[in-house]
């Protein structure tokens, strides 16, 4: 993908290595509608329907386009509950893709956090990670464990450009260890590709560094790998001792060092599933017993045949660059257009999605008022493009029951992998500049419901005034009778 240059340079665009042959029709709703279908959705975008959006870009999860391939091998899918051979066809993929003897099927990313805080987390320990993800820590908090975030400090920086903002800050993590005290420790957790703070990437050479504390102390690494796709590009393409490494050989490095690598197949993959894999089989065997008891037998573990034939190919696709370019490079085009129009992103780009730095566009909206959400409905008003609130909504409240305010108050809109056109992606950066222009007819949300565990899935909010009328009308006012 990133070979190909224009003749004319400076319309260098992202371009495709792939053709489109399946299409799926899309509705724009007029303004109107869409304020309505806002407010139905108790303006939380994970409630409104699939069929009110025009672009959806609340996740990169289970919604990448599949490849012929990966079509092609779901209809020799052999479905039977023990032994099947697309078990023996994903485990000999995931061998070849990692390098890893052992295998434990989930039916998807966060069933396999459940399966390691269960297995090794006990009250009162610690898990020390570059970033928590939402799933992860209510996994380990739900087990009596808390969570350290140990993020280098540029990473949480808005601005600040540097190649690895998701890197773990390896003079905290020792002095860390020497505080709490290696038993104390249930597992470090290098979580690749960065989802909360913008999608940002680890090095490869952060991440052995932190294998190698985490060997010398006796304590567990475990590498969340369900982003790594894109991590992988930008460890191809920002690293220097990456160059002559090819994809594989970064992923069986990485599988090497690591004591444990779980995933979301919805991510890594194009897929649907998940998977825990390590070299240590007594590892493995101190979650085994959970499969048949959460997931499904050992050869399956919740995941549906035809899933688990994509897995495989789409894990093979994954070593192929073209293939891993097309996600990165047109979120960079994303926030690039964004940033041209002085909007203010997180930067540099990252993975899986343009970020929108909310907590700057909205300096009026205090945290307790939900900034990145009601900038997400704003944008779904605007132009039927549904994003997601990644801020303080997506935090859980402290165990006293205040609010815990998040570092960054962001909206993410996620490009899901092969699936939008570059006129797509023009578009939404049109009708996100527009909201900027307008940001000061935006105003506060409050709670409506708001559930007690992972509040931002389906709370319900109610906006603060009649703001979202007027930017409704503002837009008509501005675009005439366009959707
Ligand atoms: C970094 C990371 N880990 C784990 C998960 C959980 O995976 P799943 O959605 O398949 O449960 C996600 C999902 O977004 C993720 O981004």
């Amino acid at each position: 993908m990133s070979s190909v240059k224009f003749y004319k340079s400076e319309e260098q665009v992202p371009m495709e290595m792939h053709k489109v042959r399946v299409v799926q029709k899309l509705y724009l709703l007029p303004v109107e509608e869409r304020l309505k279908r806002i407010k139905e959705a108790g303006n939380n975008t994970f409630l409104l329907q699939n069929k009110d959006v025009f672009m959806d870009m609340i996740t990169d999860s289970g919604v990448n386009a599949m490849s012929d391939n990966q079509v092609a091998a779901m209809s020799i899918a052999d479905d039977s509950y023990a032994g099947s051979e697309t078990f023996n066809r994903l485990i000999k993929a995931i061998e070849e893709v990692f390098g890893t003897k052992y295998f434990l099927p989930t039916h998807q990313g966060r069933a396999c956090e459940n399966i390691l805080a269960e297995t090794f987390v006990k009250p009162g320990m610690f898990t020390i990670m570059n970033f928590h993800f939402t799933t992860t820590k209510a996994h380990i908090t739900r087990m009596g464990g808390s969570v350290i975030e140990m993020v280098t400090p540029e990473g949480i920086e808005p601005q600040n450009d540097v190649p690895f903002k998701g890197n773990f800050d390896i003079p905290r993590l020792k002095q860390t260890i020497k505080e709490l005290g290696a038993k104390n420790i249930a597992f470090v957790r290098i979580e690749a590709g960065t989802n909360l703070i913008g999608g940002q990437p680890v090095s490869l050479q952060n991440m052995l560094e932190v294998a190698e504390i985490c060997k010398e102390n006796g304590i567990l690494s475990v590498l969340d790998a369900s982003l790594l796709q894109d991590n992988l590009y930008f460890m191809k393409t920002r690293e220097a001792m990456c160059k002559d490494m090819s994809i594989k050989d970064i992923m069986h490095k990485l599988a090497s060092v690591m004591d444990i690598v779980y995933f979301s197949a919805r991510k890594l993959s194009f897929a649907r599933g998940g998977a825990i894999i390590s070299n240590n089989e007594e590892l493995i065997l101190k979650m085994k017993g959970f499969i048949p008891l959460y997931e499904g037998f050992l050869t399956y573990g919740g995941m549906e045949v035809r899933s688990m034939e994509a897995m495989a190919v789409g894990l093979m696709e994954t070593l192929d660059m073209e293939y891993i370019s097309q996600g990165p490079q047109f979120i960079q085009y994303l926030v690039d257009e964004l940033d041209k129009y002085g909007v203010p992103m997180i930067k540099p780009a990252g993975g899986l999605g343009a970020h929108v730095n909310a907590g700057e566009i909205l300096p009026h909206i205090p945290h307790d008022q939900s900034p990145a959400a009601a900038l997400a409905t704003a944008i779904y008003i605007a132009g039927g493009v549904r994003g997601m609130e990644r801020g303080t909504l997506s935090e859980q409240r402290n165990p006293d029951g205040t609010e815990k305010f998040a570092e960054l108050e962001l909206v993410r809109l996620a490009v899901p992998r092969r699936v939008f056109t570059l006129s797509q992606i023009k578009y939404c950066a049109d009708r996100v500049k527009w909201v900027y222009d307008n940001r000061d007819l935006i105003g506060g949300l409050k709670w409506e419901d708001e559930p007690s565990v992972l509040r931002f899935f389906f709370g319900r909010l109610q906006p603060i005034g009649d703001w979202q009328e007027k930017l409704a009308a503002k837009y008509r006012a501005d675009f005439g009778d366009s959707l």
